[in-house]
């Protein structure tokens, strides 16, 4: 029995997806914790591909069950979609299959309406949100005055919340943004049929969690966006609006930390943002725009173009201590098959100093040079390999390189975007 978080190292977009439908094959329980629709995992599974925005990315396997913790923030119009995509596909979600905690709060239409239009104001100095509500929704959170699931199981209750909330948000809308007020009576409706719709899935998920885990289940939590997305400890004020570290994924399912034994976080080969804000290893010529386009780097989300760059491992390191990482897992490897000459940032060179981790604060970060090492490139093909011995020579050096400049050592190596484009070194479940 063993209870494993994933999380993303980077700015998101890692592969967290992959490698959670790649470990939930050992898993019984899969966990969202934190984060909404702004995420977007994709799978590949017998060469069809699925994106997911707020399912746990264990749904494709029958049998194990998946769930929506306290600590996500949900837009149940998605969840619908998604769902009924599953059943066209021949997978019902059943409430056998997926359990949605009754505290999680819902993203509203005025969180929408809210972060595309403060979003607008900005201007040039807009964070680049994927404008689906996630800061708005975690605003009313943090407030206390959010609407949560169980709420769209009482009407009188929900129309008194909605009342509220609307006199507030609508003022804003109307007088602040110039935009257009939004009606109680039809978001009422709205959101009682969501309810009535998902009233069968809802459940309290901590103690859900903990009958699995007395059972001796195997649960897996799955992290959306990146460490350096996460509202404290990331490049502020370019993050979402949650925890994205490992330690969330106590307080986003309710479950204690002495009941997670392995955190392993998700590095992409190289380094991707989409958005605003700081990426010291940003490659803004060919290199990049040829990652780009082997990686298919755009946004599962919004479409956008991802920024591409060198492997940061100052970035990387910053993530085996925020998330005390065990392990780590390579992904996206292949992408860098054919490039003569790769480059790893190893540190940076901050005036007179050299620092191995990035820092908090903006001016901070833009003072600092990445400091590059070389390693030559491979040539051949590495996606059909299995096998980490049968990877090439120089291959094994770059790999490591990053497992000895991390200090933790490597679970598994990621070599296509299919579920068996994988080479397993350590499994967390065994
Ligand atoms: P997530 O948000 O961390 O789950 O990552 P995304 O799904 O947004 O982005 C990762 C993309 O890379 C997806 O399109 C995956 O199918 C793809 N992918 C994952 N692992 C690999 C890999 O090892 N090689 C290649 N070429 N693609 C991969
Ligand atoms: P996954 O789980 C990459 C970025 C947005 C923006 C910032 C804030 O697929 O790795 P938000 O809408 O959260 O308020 O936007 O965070 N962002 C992500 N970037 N992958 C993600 O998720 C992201 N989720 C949010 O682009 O810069
Ligand atoms: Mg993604």
């Amino acid at each position: 029995m063993a209870n494993v978080v994933i999380i993303g190292t980077q700015w998101g977009d890692e592969g967290k997806g992959k490698v959670v439908d790649l470990l939930t094959q050992k898993a019984d329980c899969i966990v969202r914790f934190q984060g909404g629709n702004n995420a977007g995992h994709t799978l590949v599974v017998n060469g069809r591909k699925y994106i997911f925005h707020l399912i746990p990315s264990g749904i494709l396997h029958p049998g194990k069950v998946c769930m929506i913790g306290n600590g996500v923030v949900l837009d149940p119009a998605v969840l619908i979609q998604e769902m009924d995509r599953l059943r066209d596909c021949g997978m019902p979600v059943t409430p056998e299959r997926l359990v949605i905690s009754r505290y999680t709060h819902v993203i509203m239409p005025y969180h929408r309406a809210l972060d595309l239009a403060r979003e607008g104001r900005k201007g040039a100095h807009r964070i680049g949100t994927t404008g689906r509500g996630i800061g708005p929704c975690y605003e009313d959170k943090v407030c206390r005055g959010g609407i949560r699931m169980h709420d769209l199981l009482h009407r009188k209750a929900l129309r008194e919340k909605l009342k509220r909330n609307l006199e507030e948000k609508n003022f804003l809308l109307e007088r602040f943004f110039g935009e257009k007020p939004l009606d109680a009576a039809s978001i009422e409706e709205e959101y009682l049929a969501y309810g009535e719709r998902l009233s069968p899935y809802l459940d309290n998920v901590s103690m859900r969690l903990q009958d699995a885990d007395r059972k001796g289940c195997n649960l897996l939590f799955e992290g959306a966006q990146g460490t350096h997305l996460d509202i404290d400890h990331g490049t502020y004020p370019f993050v979402t609006s949650s925890n994205t570290v490992a330690g969330n994924a106590c307080c986003g399912a309710g479950i204690g930390p002495t009941r997670i034994h392995t955190v392993l976080g998700v590095v992409k080969a190289y380094t991707t943002r989409v958005g605003g804000g700081p990426f010291p290893s940003e490659l803004k010529d060919e290199t990049g725009e040829a990652m780009r386009e082997r990686g298919g780097e755009f946004g599962a989300t919004t479409g956008r173009p991802r920024r591409c760059g060198w492997l940061d491992m100052a970035v990387v390191n910053t993530s085996v201590r925020l998330n005390g990482l065990s392990g780590l897992i390579v992904t996206k490897l292949d992408v860098l098959t054919g490039i003569p000459s790769l480059k790893i940032c190893v540190a940076y060179k901050c005036g007179n100093e050299r620092i191995q981790a990035i820092p908090p604060e903006l001016e901070a970060i833009e003072a600092c040079e990445p400091i590059c090492e070389e390693f030559p490139g491979w040539e051949n093909d590495i996606s059909r390999v299995r096998r980490f011995s049968d990877l090439p020579g120089n291959t094994v050096r770059y790999l490591k390189a990053v497992e000895e400049l991390a200090g933790v050592p490597l679970y598994v190596v990621s070599v296509g975007p299919g579920r068996e484009e994988t080479i397993v070194l350590r499994h967390p479940f065994e």
